[in-house]
């Protein structure tokens, strides 16, 4: 296939030969054929070699009506077409050039560059997407100053922005009229943005530490107008947090969030005019779930903070998005972290990372949080980047501590600003700022794979010494077969009998150790008895540990540790132990019988009422199935589900009083508040709840029903619609699924978790329910949302239906790919994830699914997105 030789390699980056002055854009919008009219001021780059050819990228859906430099018209002699390049062969050193364009973004269902979501115009053009728009150097080191007219139907498009300041506006008398911006800020073409459409706003301000007044508008469609409060709350935080705690402040006079129903991925921080998938932004305790507005905090301040981390100082190319990615993510964390429970966010951002980045990281698509080569970028838009990436970030704080590494970040904006740079200048002014050695961690950007550490130990009683050992080792991965062993922070602790900590050195209970060798040893004089070790703390790395725990050394750290992230750990790492047994037994015929330190420890936690509700809840619940999954050598789909099935419902029948008083002791009074003690409230409340259907008694249905007619808020409600639909009492999922959309059919992120909710029902038949549903009215496959609600939701969140034994979840979603290859390449290939980790099933299974990957392969006109991930998928 000639599409391999499209693979872009970093080793080859060459500086841009052309700068972009600046840029001066016209928008012509109709509803048919949509008119661009682009002037650059051009001039050689003094690094980039004089008499070179200018080249631009256009992709093939845009029609080049025009072309001329210095007011020359080029005819087609003059330049040459490679695939979405183009090339002026003869320039001079500095130039004006013209293009026209003609584009139908009516018809564009990529969602990338121009295009329609409900009838409003609006853009995507991160990563490579304004070369759907217009001929430019698309390359975020090309990075120019912008002014922007969009001409449009007044009453169609009355609301007209992009980038930047409104400087000028003007009507004629055909019913049209038009604005123009100026972004004073030189930005590459990925952060540019426009909007024309018949919006509502709201709007408030906020002073800048330099007592600057930023004027804030949040848009959205009417309807919506009374869910933007939250997101305006939200961002007025995180303006606070940049200046408090990096001491970044905003730039521009105005700042602007733009909510729209189509949108690949959540949100993109375009310079001053962010655009959010309604899903990112809507939030309102009718329709939302605590976990919703959680979300919304979050994306709101990470779009924010890319003002500084991702735009004033942007990536040299694209290997370089964990730079503002990883950096970004660190950043919207440990601002999640001070708003809310810092324990909290860290138990479920770990959760996430050993769930699906570990396993992305053990997959065909492993990549370094720095890739060496990719054919379509967007396909790297990935857990590694964001998460890992922020990972990367948070080892590099931990092992400065927190004054250095801000002395490291203060270098890197001051030293970087304007500029378009690697991760590489990321860690040299940490280096810099802070004296330390980083040469071998760096090896984190370049290495795929997450490392294991596996521990012993030794006490010498006479001696009174403890000898922690250590070896590093990482599995191969993709092109990688063996690794160097990295720098990793250990955070640990030593605690005594009495689950007290020690005192290790200068009066302090918790070291980092830093793990360089693949082998080494640690050695603690003065320890008086036998310790118990809490490793990786905090989760200090992004690595797995294995320590040979005791079942009663866990519950002994469960309760004692004095780090809470690890006390949940403790509790994971029970639960996983006990489980994994579990599942060796079932595949065995062995009879299933649960361990009842479990059920000691999970009754002590629910009897101590002066634990944080939150973690409670946290601590409660059991590893899920696909974190499971990712333990396991060769995944046995039923055995998973059938051992967690069980032990849930041993637990619930051997707590069901404690339960359900715990259940009825948390209920709220009072109007619905989304901060993290009520959230905390109705998370254990709900677990609770979901232990008690998990008995199947009759009783606890009725409860689950009162629950959801008592609700006053959306966290309450699709809980327990969620757990009456996933039960085996099927007339009342029915008629409850009947009664929820009804109530909420014109709100469609509430459809979307109704869709959800059904597509992820682990009872058998739900390959039907979903085929069915993709038929109903509220569906759309051209909307991201819909698909990622019953698609993903049915194939990567439903392991016991999706990898049904004959196939047919399979033939499912390899027919449903087909389908979208064309019409929404980003989606498409995001979808195909569950069928790229063929190789860690039983012989039938990975049969089945290599077949639809191969179907895949085989078939004519494959996008980029998708050809890259069935490929390497079946290398
Ligand atoms: N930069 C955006 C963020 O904040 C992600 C946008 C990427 N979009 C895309 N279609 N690749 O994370
Ligand atoms: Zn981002």
């Amino acid at each position: 296939m000639s599409q391999e030789l499209n693979e872009i390699f970093l080793k080859d980056y060459q500086a841009p030969r052309y700068l972009i002055e600046s840029t001066d854009m016209h928008f012509e919008l109709h509803e048919q054929d949509t008119l661009v009219r682009t002037r650059m001021q051009v001039t050689a780059n003094v690094d980039g070699g004089a008499g070179a050819a200018f080249e631009l990228f256009g992709h093939e859906d845009v029609e080049l009506c025009r072309i001329a430099i210095n007011d020359q018209v080029l005819s087609e002699k003059d330049y040459q077409r490679q695939g979405e390049k183009l090339i002026v062969k003869s320039v001079p050193a500095s130039f004006l050039c013209e293009t026209l364009t003609r584009i139908q973004p009516q018809d564009n269902t990529a969602l990338e560059g121009l295009y329609k979501s409900d009838g409003m115009f609006c853009t995507q053009c991160e990563a490579e997407g304004f070369r759907r728009i217009t001929f430019y150097p698309d390359r975020p080191d090309v990075m120019s100053v912008f002014r922007t007219t969009v001409e449009a139907d007044k009453a169609l498009y009355p609301v007209l922005l992009s980038n930047g300041n409104p400087v000028e506006q003007g009507e004629s008398d055909d019913g049209r009229h038009w604005i123009t911006w100026e972004d004073p800020f030189p930005k590459p073409a990925y952060l540019f943005a426009l909007v024309a459409g018949d919006l509502e706003y709201i709007e408030d301000s906020y002073p800048t530490m330099s007592d600057r007044d930023v004027k804030l508008l949040i848009y959205g469609e009417a309807k919506d107008l009374d869910k933007l409060e939250y997101a305006m709350a939200s961002l007025k935080n995180a303006m606070r947090w940049d200046e408090e705690v990096y001491g970044r402040e905003y730039d521009l006079d105005i700042y602007m969030i733009v909510a729209v129903d189509f949108f690949n991925m959540g949100a993109m921080e375009n310079k001053g005019l962010n655009i959010f998938n309604t899903s990112c932004v809507l939030a309102h305790p009718k329709t939302t779930t605590d976990a919703g507005f959680q979300r919304v905090e979050g994306v709101v301040a990470h779009e924010y903070f890319h003002n500084w981390s991702g735009n004033r100082v942007t990536c040299r190319d694209w290997f370089q998005l964990s730079l503002k990615e990883g950096f970004t993510v660190f950043r919207d964390a440990e601002f999640s972290a001070d708003m809310n429970s810092r324990t909290v966010k860290r138990v479920e951002d770990v959760a996430l990372l050993r769930t699906a980045q570990f396993a992305e990281d053990a997959g065909p698509m492993a990549h370094p949080i720095r890739p060496a080569s990719f054919i379509e970028i967007s396909n790297f838009y990935t857990l590694t980047i964001y998460e890992k990436g922020a990972e990367v970030v948070r080892m590099i704080h931990t092992l400065l501590g927190e004054e250095q590494f801000r002395a490291g970040s203060d270098l890197y904006f001051e030293r970087h600003d304007g500029q378009a740079v690697t991760t590489d200048d990321f860690v040299a002014a940490m280096e810099d700022a802070s004296g330390r050695d980083l040469s071998q961690f760096r090896l984190w950007y370049s290495q795929a794979g997450t490392p294991e550490l596996k521990f012993s130990d030794e006490y010498d009683p006479q001696a009174h010494r403890y000898v922690l050992h250590v070896q590093q080792s990482c599995p191969a991965s993709p092109g990688q077969a063996t690794k160097e062993p990295m720098h990793i922070p250990l955070a640990m602790g030593l605690l005594d009998q009495q689950g007290n900590d020690l005192t290790l050195v200068n009066g302090e209970t918790t070291l980092v150790l830093d793990v360089t060798e693949a082998e080494q040893s640690f050695t603690f004089e003065n320890i008086q008895s036998r310790p118990v070790p809490s490793l990786l703390r905090g989760f200090s790395a992004p690595v797995k540990s294995h320590y040979p725990y005791q079942r009663d050394e866990l519950v002994f750290l469960m309760a004692n540790d004095s780090d809470g992230f690890s006390r949940w750990d403790a509790a994971q790492k029970l639960a996983v132990d006990i489980m994994q047994s579990l599942i060796h037994d079932h595949q065995n015929g062995v009879a299933l019988t649960l361990d009842p330190r479990l059920v000691d420890a999970f009754r002590a936690i629910l009897e101590d009422s002066t634990l944080d509700k939150a973690m409670v809840a946290k601590v409660l619940t059991l590893p899920s199935e696909a974190y499971l999954s990712e333990l396991a050598t060769e995944i046995d789909v039923d055995a998973i589900h059938h051992v967690r099935n069980f032990v849930r419902k041993e637990l619930a029948q051997g707590l069901e009083s404690i339960l359900l008083s715990v259940y009825e002791a948390c209920e709220l009074a009072g109007e619905y508040s989304p901060d993290a003690a009520s959230i905390a409230r109705r998370s254990l409340r709900n677990l609770c709840l979901s232990y008690l259907m998990a008995t199947e008694e009759a009783r606890y249905l009725a409860l689950a029903e009162e629950q959801y007619v008592n609700a006053d808020n959306m966290t309450d409600q699709s809980a327990a619609l969620s757990m009456v639909a996933h039960s085996r009492f099927k007339q009342a999922a029915h008629k409850l699924l009947e009664r929820f959309y009804k109530q909420w059919q014109d709100e469609a992120l509430v459809v979307n978790q109704w869709f959800a909710i059904q597509a992820t029902n682990p009872e058998p038949g739900t390959l039907a329910d979903v085929e069915a549903l993709m038929q109903h009215p509220a569906f759309d496959m051209k909307n991201p949302n819909k698909l990622r609600a019953l698609l993903g939701g049915f194939c990567g969140q439903n392991a016991i239906n999706f990898h049904m034994a004959d196939g047919s979840g399979y033939r499912f979603l390899g027919d449903r790919i087909l389908e979208l290859n064309k019409q929404n390449p980003q989606v498409a290939s995001r979808m195909l994830t569950p069928l790229t980790r063929w190789k860690k099933y039983g012989e039938a299974r990975q049969q089945q699914m290599k077949a639809q990957l191969q179907r895949i392969l085989d078939s004519d006109g494959l996008s980029k997105d998708v050809y890259e991930v069935v490929s390497k998928s079946l290398a």
